[in-house]
């Protein structure tokens, strides 16, 4: 991804290089400036159909088709020092909605797999209900913590969500 989108960006720079020096050398040349305008006004339609295409497809998966209808709905607390969970199980390759509270400070959740790799964090704010919806790809034993210092027991702050094959 990170290749196409350097790919996509250089291209686009040389094309805008190439138009600037085009510009340049035509400049001065009145008969040439009708047709330099012709050029740069199609460019500029085809560059605006270009943007709204990449940004459309890019947008693929739309964000809200992923909130539409989870499978499971786990409601966590946040406090200090603990995390509360009404269910401390979840089923794989189904949309889980997280509603993500605090009891007191600021919290960041961070679910975490059996490697210790993030597999998705958010912010637990006073006054706040923060919902995340994420799909688990496998099943497993993965903890929840905190990311966010919110006191001295802050690394105490951890629980257990075992995630099951559907
Ligand atoms: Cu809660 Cu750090």
């Amino acid at each position: 991804m990170h290749i196409t989108v350097l790919a996509v960006s250089l291209t686009l720079m040389a094309v805008i290089a190439a138009i600037f020096i085009s510009a340049a050398r035509s400049a001065g040349r009145g008969e040439a400036i009708q047709s330099v305008e012709t050029r740069r006004n199609r460019l500029i339609v085809a560059l605006t159909v270009i943007g709204v295409v990449v940004s459309l497809v890019s947008l693929v998966p739309w964000p809200h088709a992923v909130s539409a209808a989870p499978a499971a709905v786990v409601n966590v607390t946040g406090g200090q020092w603990y995390w509360k969970l009404d269910t401390g199980t979840v089923p794989a390759g189904r949309p889980v909605a997280f509603n993500v509270r605090t009891a007191d400070v600021t919290h960041g959740l961070a679910v975490v797999d059996e490697n210790g790799r993030i597999v998705f964090q958010t912010q637990a704010i006073p006054g706040y209900v923060t919902r995340v919806d994420h799909k688990f790809t496998k099943p497993g034993t993965y903890r929840v913590i905190c990311l966010e210092y919110c006191g001295v027991a802050h690394h105490g702050m951890f629980e257990q969500l075992t995630v099951v094959a559907d």
